[in-house]
Formats: structure tokens, sequence, C-alpha cells
């Protein structure tokens, strides 16, 4: 069924095999025999027009919409970083928005302990008070992905976080996540979508989505070329 990995590579994040996915109310599906691997790091961008599905694949994928056709493996959990920071922070404070993605088992110590290594991970060291009001829009963002880290997510599904910041925080959040995705301990799988076909230079590979199907990996510089020509 799905192709199998030799045992030297580690066992993808993630295989969907014949997705498809149609909107109540709609009659065209959103997704339609759409399939991915994606490995098990590393930063990996997909693109295509306006309402050519790739929003509605990574909520099937985050298990926010039910599957209605085919397949869907995930070795791994997964966490979503949406577009707009607002939508997604909830609570006053930097601590108290980490402290919800958390597992509450954790004894107290633990709970620190992880609170202060996401914000270290994400350059936001030593503001677990900090209001979050009182953040950057791309500090919202690094947020986001803290709690996302936070909550042990090795998935990281992002749907154009880039799009609402200003340049030098488009590159901090690319940058950050680079980073996340190429460390040697324990490097952690991105799933990024984006229009900003810049931003297809630094990742490890590049799919283009096109009518709710999606074709396969290539060199993001090289796709990035063909769609700007
Ligand atoms: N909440 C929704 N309800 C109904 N249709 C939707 C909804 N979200 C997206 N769609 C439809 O699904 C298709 C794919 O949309 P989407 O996944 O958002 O594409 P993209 O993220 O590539 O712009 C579009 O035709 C869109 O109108
Ligand atoms: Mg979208």
């Amino acid at each position: 069924m799905f192709p199998s990995t030799p045992s030297t590579t580690p066992a993808p994040a993630l295989e969907a095999e014949g997705l498809g996915y149609t909107w109540p109310g709609r009659d065209q599906p959103a997704l339609r025999d759409c399939g991915l691997q994606v490995p098990a790091s590393g930063l990996w961008m997909l693109v295509g027009s306006n309402g050519s599905g790739k929003s509605t694949l990574l909520r099937l994928i985050a298990g926010l919409l039910p599957l209605q056709r085919g397949q869907l493996r995930s070795r791994v959990r997964s966490a979503l970083v949406f577009q707009n920071p607002d939508h997604q922070l909830l609570l006053p404070s930097c601590g108290s928005e980490l402290l919800l993605a958390i597992d509450a088992s954790l004894e107290r110590d633990d709970r620190e302990r992880r609170l202060e290594r996401a914000l270290d991970q994400v350059g936001l060291a030593g503001l677990a008070d900090r209001p979050i009001h009182a953040l950057s829009g791309g500090q919202k963002q690094r947020l986001a992905i803290a709690a996302a880290l936070a909550s042990e997510a090795e998935l990281l599904l992002l749907d154009e976080p880039t799009a609402l910041l200003d340049p030098a925080s488009q590159q901090e959040v690319l940058a950050l996540i680079r980073r996340l995705t190429s460390r040697a301990e324990q490097p952690l799988t991105a799933l990024w979508i984006t229009h900003r076909l810049e931003e297809l230079a630094s990742c490890d590979g590049a799919a283009l989505m096109r009518d709710g199907h999606l074709g396969p990996w290539q060199s993001g510089t090289a796709l990035a070329r063909r769609l700007a020509g």
C-alpha cells in the first residue's frame, strides 16, 4: 500500500494517500486523490494558487477535519501554526499561554522547565511574564511556535506563517524553523504553506498544489523559478 522505506532512513513523519475532501455544502471537492510523504525531518513547503486546497490539506493532517477518503498515517504528534497569531494565542501572558500547551499531569518543576526551554528555543528566553499584547507580530508567531514545541509536537504545520509579518519578522520566523528542522539533535519536521516564492529557496523540498492535487517534491529554487517565469 505505502512504499516500504529502507531501514537505514528514518520512517517518514507523515504518509498520506488518495486523500479526498469535500466541504459540506460544496459540490466540488477541495482535495482529490491527494498524496504526500513527509520525511522524518526538514522543512517542506507547499505552494499553489488561492483555493487550491492547501489549508484544507493541513487541517486534515492536523485532525481538525474528518477523513472522508484516503489514508493518513502519522508517526508523530503535530501542531498547527496559523497565519494570524492573534487567532491562536488565547491567554494574557507568554507563560500562561505555554502552560496551556504543556501536559498538565507533569510535576510543577517539569512544567516550568519545559516552559523555559520552549521560550529559549524560539529566542524568547526570560519573557514568561511578558503580556502577549506587548509582543511584536514576529514575537507572537514565535510564541505560537513555542507552544507547539511545549506540546511536544514533532511535526509543525504552518499555514502561511509569515503572511502578516514585516520583512524582518518574516526572516526571523523562517530562520527559526530552519534551525529547528536542521539541528543535529532531534531535528523537527515542518510542513509550511507559503505564497512567497522567495521562501522556497530555504526549504528541503517543495510541492505544487493544483486543484486539490499535490505534485511531487522538487527543488524549491527550481519550482520558484518555474512559477515566477
Ligand atoms: N470552511 C469552508 N467551508 C466551505 N468551503 C471551504 C472552506 N474552506 C475552504 N473551502 C473551499 O475549499 C477549497 C480549497 O480551499 P483552501 O483549502 O482554503 O485553499 P488554499 O488554502 O489553497 O487557498 C476552496 O474552493 C474553498 O472555497
Ligand atoms: Mg489557505
